[in-house]
């Protein structure tokens, strides 16, 4: 017990831990702003969405906290998940045509009514879309 409070007491009494703690906070504003997307390295969802033989969603879309790359050849994501709930993301995501038959976004979870489709599989499963749509719902 006397240990503890030596090591904490002389902790506190770092002269180098007032850096340290705006340092974590520097860190932790950074992450929680506009670049959360890119902070969240572990974000399976956010690699399905960028990864160019996956969703590859920003060759259509802008993705919110992504730099260097910009298409505005379909709307913004930045905000998506406050405008639809997670099952019409879902929807959008397995096959736009039930939301706009005349959609020029690809459906990932289904192949039907395509013309020699390149595979016979969906480009996405339901698990992967599932959590295309978890990282979706957080982009508020
Ligand atoms: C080939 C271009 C293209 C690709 C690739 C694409 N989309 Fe889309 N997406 C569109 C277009 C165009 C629209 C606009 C609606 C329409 O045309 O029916 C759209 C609409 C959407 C919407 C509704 C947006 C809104 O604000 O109404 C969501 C959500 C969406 N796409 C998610 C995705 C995700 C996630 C991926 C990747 C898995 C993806 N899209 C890949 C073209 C694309």
């Amino acid at each position: 017990m006397v240990n503890m409070m030596t090591l904490l007491t002389s902790h506190w009494t770092d002269s180098r831990t007032p850096l340290r703690l705006f340092r974590l906070l520097v860190a932790t504003l950074f992450c929680a702003s506009a670049t959360q997307a890119l902070c969240a390295s572990n974000d399976t969802g956010l690699s399905i969405i960028t990864d160019k033989a996956l969703g590859n969603c920003w060759a259509c879309h802008t993705l919110p906290g992504q730099q260097g790359w910009v298409s505005n050849l379909a709307p913004s994501l930045v905000g998506v998940g406050g405008r639809y709930t997670p099952t019409q993301l879902q929807q959008w995501v397995t096959d736009a045509r039930q939301i706009n038959a005349q959609t020029l976004m690809p459906p990932f979870g289904s192949t039907q009514g395509l013309h020699r489709p390149a595979s016979l599989q969906p480009v996405l499963t339901p698990e992967q879309i599932a959590m295309v749509v978890q990282t979706l719902s957080t982009w508020r």
